[in-house]
């Protein structure tokens, strides 16, 4: 069995990635070895086999020891320890959560349901690094890849509803600290059903532009409750954020186009709303052709086992494509699918997938997987 270091399994993307591991028993194939950036000598967790205590994260000796390391610890760590490790002669497989080593040439973006191909010839290469895509990217692939894998798309344009789990535990926090702080400012107004709805309005707005540094930190001191960010990640200067910059990159990147007259262009804006951790994305496609709907709808349902057509309707859509039904689960639904009025090759469609599984944990655990076949 290969002896796998597992680094930063504590956190939020690393809990979701050992909780699947459990549920899907890939302990049983793997020697673990659990590392601490804060515990060392503390008690490894229970699915340890050999060795019971933790290890020392930064530790090179240590970590060269495994043949394979997951790392859900975050770009910093990455930066610190992988260039270490490698000058050290270490030749093991690195998995990442992270985003650091993402679009070097020496990386594979991992997401095998859509490049699974892209992957295994990575393997025979020689490429050792395996690294978590944008979880945007990975939803609206593992939705709309049958489009893509059959050449349909000439270009798209993504317009997300980014929860506040991308950014991070304690985003999701400040999140519904915010509801809380909203509503106590309302709480008596609101028990009397005589009360005025523009007084309310006044006061949660008063409350909102009244918000402290604290209570806004995790979002750059501009409350999301109630609210919206038209901005994720850093400012490229172009009037583009590095989120929308992932958007064409990496799609690319993930599907193995890389020559000029390969890329398809994907463009949009992403924009922060107040949802706990599933990113939604409204689309629109260029198709290269006029495909009859039929004919869409079978490419994006066959396309794998955990993409569900929503038939176009109001209750469907309601009741299937938010958010709120669709948390937890593995599931990529997509819907809102229609013929524009801008004609026949532009199609509308709208996905919601959960970041912290597909967008970040899933891949990692199934590109483990694919080393041990
Ligand atoms: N950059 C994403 C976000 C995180 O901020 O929502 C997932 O890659």
């Amino acid at each position: 069995m290969k002896l796998t270091g597992l680094v930063g399994w504590r956190g939020m993307v690393g809990s979701v990635l050992m909780q699947r591991m459990q549920e899907e028993n890939d302990f049983a194939h793997i020697e673990p070895v659990f590392f601490t950036t804060s515990n060392v000598g503390g008690k490894a967790p229970a699915y340890t086999k050999n060795e019971t205590v933790l290890k020392d994260a930064f530790d090179i000796d240590e970590l060269k020891k495994c043949e394979i390391i997951i790392t859900c610890q975050g770009g910093d760590y990455t930066g610190e320890v992988y260039p270490k490790l490698r000058a050290a002669g270490w030749n093991g497989y690195w998995i990442d959560a992270a985003s650091r080593l993402r679009m070097d040439d020496d990386s594979v973006i991992v997401l095998d349901p859509v490049n699974a191909n892209v992957i295994k010839d990575g393997l025979t290469a020689g490429i050792r690094n395996f690294v978590g895509g944008n979880c945007t990217v990975s939803c609206m692939l593992m939705g709309l890849g049958g489009l893509f894998e059959q050449d349909l798309v000439e270009w798209m344009s993504t317009m997300t509803y980014q929860a506040a789990s991308g950014g991070g535990a304690q985003h999701m926090r400040e999140l519904l600290g915010q509801f809380g702080l909203i509503h106590a400012e309302v709480a008596a107004n609101l028990n009397d059903p005589a009360s005025a709805i523009l007084e309310i309005d006044r006061l949660v707005l008063q409350k909102q532009q009244g918000m402290t540094e604290e209570e806004t930190r995790q979002f750059g001191g501009v409350p999301l409750a109630g609210n919206l960010i038209p901005w994720i990640d850093t400012d490229l200067g172009n009037g583009m954020s590095r989120e929308e910059w992932k958007g064409k990159a990496e799609t690319n990147k993930i599907l193995g186009r890389s020559s000029a007259a390969d890329i398809i262009p994907v463009d949009g804006l992403c924009i922060r709303i107040g949802a706990m951790r599933c990113h939604s994305q409204a689309l629109t496609i260029k198709l290269k052709k006029a495909v009859p709907m039929d004919e869409v709808n079978d490419i994006i349902a066959g396309y794998n086992e955990w993409v569900k057509v929503i038939p176009n309707n109001r209750e469907a859509s309601m009741r299937e494509l938010t958010p709120a039904a669709v948390t937890g689960r593995l599931d990529i639904p997509v819907g809102r699918l229609r013929k524009m009025e801008m004609g026949e090759s532009y199609l509308s469609a709208f996905t919601v997938g959960d970041q912290l599984l597909w967008g970040a944990a899933e891949p990692l655990r199934r590109m483990l997987c694919m080393i041990m076949a």
